[in-house]
């Protein structure tokens, strides 16, 4: 969905969308598709890459804030789709940090040698939450879904440090107010909407920059690294201001920084794993490069991850 078919739903431009987000196209699922559609396609390339087979998978982490049902969580329907038939299947909720946070997860298990292989999943369908009339939030988001294989590998590969943080004192900043047993839905309040994503973006913005930024230089000091080291920073598509603001700040300069936002949007969980895949596919890291991830999101949530690759 290009800039302008949003022209024609909400009072906005190509040139305001572009310029402040950088945001040029989104993809939407059709309307039949649901998250763990998007999540078991990405799946199964990520299995492909690996050289493995479904059957092989421990463990399945699914992030999502637009999981197919309440329950049953949405790694459970893709296990199925994939046939991951020994897998132990779970959903975490960290909105945009959700990959990344599924990530240490994966690392946790894996060091303590509780599971061998695992799937990780980033996978969203924000346009089933987007209030379409709202042009303050319409315009960033759109679906998709990017996934990764983990395991044990000689040392010198993989997940060399991270660090999370949250802040729920701030949750109010992006939140969907309504459908959960806070709030439920009824016929009474159903035309609120409440069911859809609400956002102050100006204040986002500055968590966002400020947490990303603060992650990522603690990460580098328990990696040992400076931003020199790193040979491509990944972070959360959300808004290229966001990104730029960053990648001043940590001084990595922006043509070390993967940026696909302009094809994209926000697509939440999925948002960098889209991104490092891309990342891997067009030669932005050799084996053995550094590579720093950095997310942020709503909770408040953030996160930032060297991995050696
Ligand atoms: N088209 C035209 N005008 C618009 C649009 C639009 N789509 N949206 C807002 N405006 C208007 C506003 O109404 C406002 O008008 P006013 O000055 O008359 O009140 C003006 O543009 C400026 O609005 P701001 O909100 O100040 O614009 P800003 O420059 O901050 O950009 C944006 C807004 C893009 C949302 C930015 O704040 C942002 O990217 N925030 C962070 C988003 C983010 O990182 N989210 C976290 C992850 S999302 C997740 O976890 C699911």
């Amino acid at each position: 969905m290009p800039n302008a078919e949003l022209e024609k739903l909400v009072e906005t431009s190509d040139e305001w969308i572009t310029s402040r987000t950088g945001i040029r196209e989104r993809r939407i699922a059709g309307e039949k598709e649901s998250t763990s559609d998007l999540a078991a396609k990405a799946s199964v390339k990520a299995i492909e890459n690996a050289g493995i087979t479904a059957e092989e998978i421990d463990l399945i982490i699914l992030a999502s804030i637009t999981p197919d049902y309440f329950m049953p969580s949405t790694a459970c329907i893709v296990q199925t789709k994939i046939g991951a038939t020994k897998a132990v299947c779970f959903d975490i909720s960290a909105a945009c940090s959700g990959f990344l946070y599924a990530i240490e997860i994966a690392q946790q298990f894996i060091t303590s040698h509780t599971y061998n292989t695992i799937l990780v999943i980033g996978a969203d369908k924000l346009s089933s939450i987007v209030d379409w009339t709202d042009r303050n939030t319409c315009v960033l988001f759109g679906d998709g879904a990017g996934a990764a294989i983990l395991r044990h590998r000689a040392q010198g590969h993989g997940v060399i440090a991270t660090r999370m943080g949250s802040n729920g004192a701030l949750a109010d900043l992006l939140q969907v107010p309504g459908g959960g047993s806070a709030c439920p839905i009824h016929p009474g309040n159903v035309h609120e909407k409440l069911n859809t994503i609400r956002m102050e973006g100006r204040e986002t913005f500055k968590h966002a920059v400020t947490n990303m930024v603060e992650s990522a230089k603690l990460v580098l000091d328990d990696a040992g690294l400076s931003p020199e080291d790193l040979a491509c920073v990944i972070p959360h598509q959300a808004n290229l201001r966001i990104i730029s603001a960053v990648s001043e700040r940590l001084g990595v300069p922006l043509d070390r920084v993967m940026v696909n936002l302009d094809r994209f949007g926000n697509t939440s969980a999925a948002a960098v794993a889209i991104a490092l895949d891309e990342a891997n596919r067009t030669g932005r890291m050799k084996v053995g490069d550094y590579v720093l991830l950095v997310v942020f999101g709503g909770g408040m949530t953030w996160a930032s991850s060297v991995i050696q690759w």
